[in-house]
């Protein structure tokens, strides 16, 4: 049976579409058959994202309103054989989905699955609330700066209302060079102000898929790890930043 996991934050841009989809992926290569569900129908882009927007017949509202089966609707990706990803709204984006009718698709697929990684919409209203009851597990993905940590606090107070077996927080866009020099808060410091373990770390990366989504960051890998074995081994943003080269990126950074 399938770890349904809803990826959210309350702001957005702060990074959930890319953690979602570059997790499932990484999942999927260490060999867990990943369901990657856009739960996001106002803003969906998951189909953009992993690059499989040209291989899209049917959608999430189809399977809700009986005009395909549910399997029918998953997409397997070309490059990852155990990811299928199941988008949301092309045929009708004005249509409501009640939280219920996605559960019911979802569940239905669950048991031949490892994971169900869910993209969340940003904010806190009913898409939020339809994301999180398909789920039962969270992973709050935060920046560190403040606004995102006030947003995420805030979603943290709302997730703790509903009956999940873990939250935990990825922490996103972090610079190592700013950690050096004292300037980014450090991982542990938004532990602490969060009250939640910090499951991963992700660099901030100009080309965070490497240019292609199929080239994922180490980052992914690790929080892949830490999700199937429980450990918390977190991805060093700094050693990019450390020895003579490393010194010469960080003054060539400071000039951008
Ligand atoms: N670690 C990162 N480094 C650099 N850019 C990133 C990183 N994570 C996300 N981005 C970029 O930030 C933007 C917003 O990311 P996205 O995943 O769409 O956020 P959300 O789903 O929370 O709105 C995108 O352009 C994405 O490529
Ligand atoms: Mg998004």
């Amino acid at each position: 049976m399938a770890r349904n996991i809803v990826i959210t934050s309350g702001k957005g841009g702060v990074g959930k579409t890319t953690v979602a989809a570059c997790l499932s992926a990484q999942l999927a290569r260490k060999g867990q058959r990943v369901i990657l569900c856009d739960a996001d129908f106002g803003l969906n882009n998951i189909d953009v994202v992993t690059g499989i927007e040209h291989l899209v017949t049917y959608d999430v509202i189809d399977v809700i309103e009986g005009r395909c089966r549910a399997k029918q609707a998953l997409v397997k990706h070309p490059d990852f054989s155990n990811l299928y990803i199941l988008t949301s709204s092309h045929s009708a984006p004005e249509r409501y989905v009640s939280p219920q009718s996605l559960k019911v698709v979802l569940d239905g697929l669950a048991p031949q699955f490892d994971f169900v990684i869910i993209d969340c919409p940003a904010g806190i209203d009913d898409g939020f609330h339809r994301a999180v009851a398909c789920a039962d597990e969270a992973i709050v993905v935060a920046t560190p700066h403040v606004s995102s940590l006030r947003d995420a606090d805030k979603v943290i107070t709302l997730l703790k209302s509903y009956r999940l077996r873990s939250l935990s927080v990825v922490v996103n866009k972090l610079r190592g060079d700013l950690l050096l020099s004292g300037e980014s808060l450090s991982p542990s410091e938004i532990e602490k102000l969060l009250k939640l373990p910090v499951l991963g770390l992700v660099p901030e990366e100009y080309a965070i898929y490497g240019g292609e989504f199929t080239d994922l960051h180490p980052a992914f890998r690790m929080l892949a790890g830490n999700l199937m074995t429980g450990k918390n081994k977190l991805f060093d943003v700094t050693k990019k930043y450390s020895g003579v080269l490393g010194n010469l990126r960080r003054l060539l950074k400071r000039r951008l």
